[in-house]
This record gives structure tokens, sequence and C-alpha cells, in this order.
């Protein structure tokens, strides 16, 4: 059982039967909404066109068991450094495939904050982690434009094939920057753009060129790069100032 705020599960018989690839066929249904009072989500930033939200209805893609032969998900992990009693925010997580394995390695006196916009995916994430017996895990129903964490409280935020998703990159960017410590790093991972061997739409790809563009117009820093996943770029940001 997790930590805090548990959310009921849900109908999980029916969600796991449902699409079993989210990227590679047209699965991508919830558009990301607004909140009263903000501006209409974008559909482009800076010259690329923004993802819709991958629906919860796709999330045993996640889990699929060839996950970590295509992507090598553990090299992703130990790029990672991730060190017992950190905090991590595991943003865009899904049904939990990177939140359970980072609560493990954090240990009893770290954490993880995973955080979802989609509440389903955030019952699934409770049913695994249950079943798994990890209680270092804080559930946050994050909004579009707002991740809700805790300020300076975060050494790692972790993005998944998420961040192409953000319907507000920039409000997204400053809110991540704004909970990182001062040594807290942001570990960007996208499928490559430049790569066509990479199977995965190109809506769902990013080149580095255009990661750098957004990063640094946001107050972000390339601080360190890890080019020997399969499939993803995995690159690290820290604060500009
Ligand atoms: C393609 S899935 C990746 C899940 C997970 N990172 C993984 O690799 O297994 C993208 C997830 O990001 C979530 N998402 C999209 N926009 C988000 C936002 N602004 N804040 C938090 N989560 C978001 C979606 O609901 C979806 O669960």
């Amino acid at each position: 059982m997790m930590k805090t705020h548990r959310i009921p599960t849900i109908c999980l018989t029916a969600l796991l039967a449902a699409a079993a690839s989210a990227l590679l066929v047209p699965g991508r249904t919830a558009e990301a909404s607004g909140e009263e009072g903000r501006p209409a989500p974008r559909s482009e930033y800076k010259g690329r066109r923004i993802a819709q939200t991958m629906s919860f209805h796709g999330a045993p893609w996640l889990i699929r068991p060839e996950r970590d032969r295509e992507e090598n998900t553990k090299l992703l992990i130990k790029a990672l450094q991730v060190k017992e009693g950190q905090t991590i925010a595991d943003i865009g997580c899904g049904n939990g495939f990177y939140t359970l394995q980072l609560a493990e390695l954090v240990g009893p006196n770290g954490r993880v904050l995973a955080v979802d916009i989609q509440p389903e995916m955030l019952a699934m994430l409770d049913e695994r982690a249950s079943e798994a017996g990890i209680e270092n895990i804080e559930p946050i129903l994050g909004a579009p434009a707002d991740p809700k964490l805790p300020a300076g409280a975060v050494d790692v935020v972790l993005l998944v094939d998420v961040y192409h998703e953000f319907s507000y990159p920039e409000r997204m960017l400053t809110a991540m920057r704004a909970s990182l410590k001062p040594t807290g790093r942001i570990a960007l991972a996208e499928y490559r753009m430049e790569d066509p061997s990479v199977p995965i739409k190109l809506l769902h790809k990013m080149s580095k060129k255009q990661i750098l563009k957004e990063y640094r117009a946001n107050g972000l820093k390339l601080v360190h790069e890890f080019d020997e996943l399969p499939w993803q770029h995995l690159m690290f940001f820290g604060r500009a100032d």
C-alpha cells in the first residue's frame, strides 16, 4: 500500500484488456484539457507539434514484457544514478513502470512522487504498488499545466516519453524547475527523431536540437547526456541560474 492519498482501484481488468499499443497504433485519444482561467492548451511549441495525451487504455503497452529489451530500461535507470534516500518525481508516471523500480532504489528513506493527469493511471499504479508491497510512493494527480510538486525538494525529475505530450510546456518546465533542489536535475527521455530506425510515430519523437531550444528558453541548461539507449535520447538539465 502506498503511503498517502490512496486512490480507489477501478476496473483494472477492463483497462488492461484495452489497447495493446499506444504509440505504434492510433491510441492517443484523451486530449489534455485546460483549466478555468488558463490560456488554451498549446497544439504547437517552437515549431513542434504537440502530441495528444496517451490514453490510459494504452497502459498495457507500457508494461509489455519486451520493453526492457527494446528500450534497455535497466540501462536508463542505471544512468539516472539514483541514490538511497533521494526524492524522485516521476512525471507522467503512467501505470508505474519506472515508479516502482525507482521506489525500490531510493529505499525506505526516500520517496517517489508519482504524477499523472489521468486518475486511471494512478489507480493502476496504486494496484501494482500494493501488490509489490511498496510504500514509499506518493501519487499526485497533476493538472496539465501544474505537476503539483513541492518547491526545492526534488533530486531528480524524471520524464520518460511524456514531455512531448505537455500541452503547457512552458508552465510545466517552470514548475519542474522550481521543484528542484539546487543540485537537482531534470532527466528527459524522448524517442530519437533523428533516427528513422526507431519504430515510433514522428509525433512522439523529439530531436536534440528541438529539446535544447525548448529547455534553454525556460531557464534550464544541459549538464549531461547519455547516448547509449537503443531508442531514446537521455538528457539531464539543471537550473541555468
Ligand atoms: C506515454 S505515457 C508514459 C508513462 C511512463 N512515463 C512510462 O514510461 O511508462 C505518458 C503519460 O504522461 C501523462 N501525462 C501527459 N501530460 C501530463 C502532464 N502535464 N502532467 C503529468 N502527466 C502527464 C499521461 O497521462 C500518460 O500517463
